[in-house]
């Protein structure tokens, strides 16, 4: 059981597994290696699909490793304690995940090879999702109420901190090469094409009937039953009645959860931080 955050440079984080002196040295010291892949998101905007479909095109569609091996090991999040030290201690490629924040990523990214998918959703959907995570599971400060959450998450008082400053510092690198952007929604609509473009910017050739393992083996049906992929080996003081990772897995639920007036705001934030963007990168828009 956890309450309140830990925080790092004005950022808060889960309290289980954060330490602000492992995130100093994951920033300054972490050698990032040429060869590894990184799946970057923002909490909840589809992190573990991504992660589980990066992890079986690596397999190419053998789901043995993905059944066998907590998503956690498989591909651990740099930036816990945990996950930090996996990474220390494994030769070879590596396949990794993290919600840093861009100034908060490992400074030696910035001059390696290394491969980045970042992968992002509409915030309206992310908040919801975010709202009824953080209601069931035990690991930072809750919120009393869907409103009061808006509030926070709007002014980035929230773990990772604001959307809008995640979205805009990693998109920043759009045009790199070795950097490359999808969508939940874009996913949800095609994900085979989404998954073939991985591939090309991996580097992986897989035949057809690979791709349809993926496909299958990343499913929200099988990722939920699969207890490697559904967090639901995590102790149970952290878990709550009702917990589910993959709770409904759809674009647009926001509109079931958001009022007039709060549709409004969230527009109004948007707008006041997006400015500049091209709306065509952005499917939700
Ligand atoms: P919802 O809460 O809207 O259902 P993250 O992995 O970044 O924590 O994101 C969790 C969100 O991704 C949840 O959204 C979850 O249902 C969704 N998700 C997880 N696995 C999925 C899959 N295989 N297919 C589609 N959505 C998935």
């Amino acid at each position: 059981m956890a309450d309140g955050y830990v925080w790092f440079e004005g950022i808060a984080f889960p309290v289980p597994d954060f330490k602000p002196e492992v995130l100093r040295e994951v920033r300054d010291k972490f050698v990032v290696k040429d060869e590894d892949v990184i799946t970057v998101t923002y909490p909840k905007s589809g992190t573990n699909w991504l992660m589980e479909i990066v992890c079986l095109i690596h397999s190419k569609g053998d789901p043995k490793w993905v059944q066998s091996v907590p998503n956690w090991q498989r591909a651990p999040w740099v930036e816990t304690a945990h996950g930090y030290e996996i990474l220390q201690n494994s030769e070879g490629p590596r396949i990794f995940t993290s919600h840093l924040p861009i100034q908060l990523f490992p400074k030696s990214f910035f001059h390696s090879k290394a491969k980045v998918i970042y992968g992002m959703r509409n915030p309206r959907d992310v908040f919801v999702s975010s709202y009824f995570f953080m209601q069931k599971l035990n690991v930072a400060k809750k919120p009393e109420t869907q409103q009061q959450y808006l509030e926070w998450f709007l002014q980035g008082n929230v773990v990772y901190g604001s959307w809008f400053e995640h979205i805009r510092g990693w998109l920043s690198r759009r045009q790199c090469e070795n950097f490359l952007v999808v969508s939940y929604e874009e996913l949800t609509k095609d994900t085979r094409s989404v998954v073939e473009k991985i591939c090309q910017f991996l580097g992986k050739e897989l035949k057809p009937e690979e791709i349809d393992l993926v496909l299958k083996y990343s499913s929200f049906e099988f990722m939920k039953e699969n207890k490697m992929s559904n967090f639901s080996t995590l102790p149970d003081m952290f878990l709550n009645e009702g917990f589910s990772l993959q709770r409904k897995g759809v674009t647009g639920d926001w509109k079931n959860h958001f009022t007039v007036a709060q549709a409004e705001v969230f527009d109004e934030v948007y707008q006041q931080n997006m400015a500049g963007f091209p709306p065509k990168l952005f499917p939700w828009e």
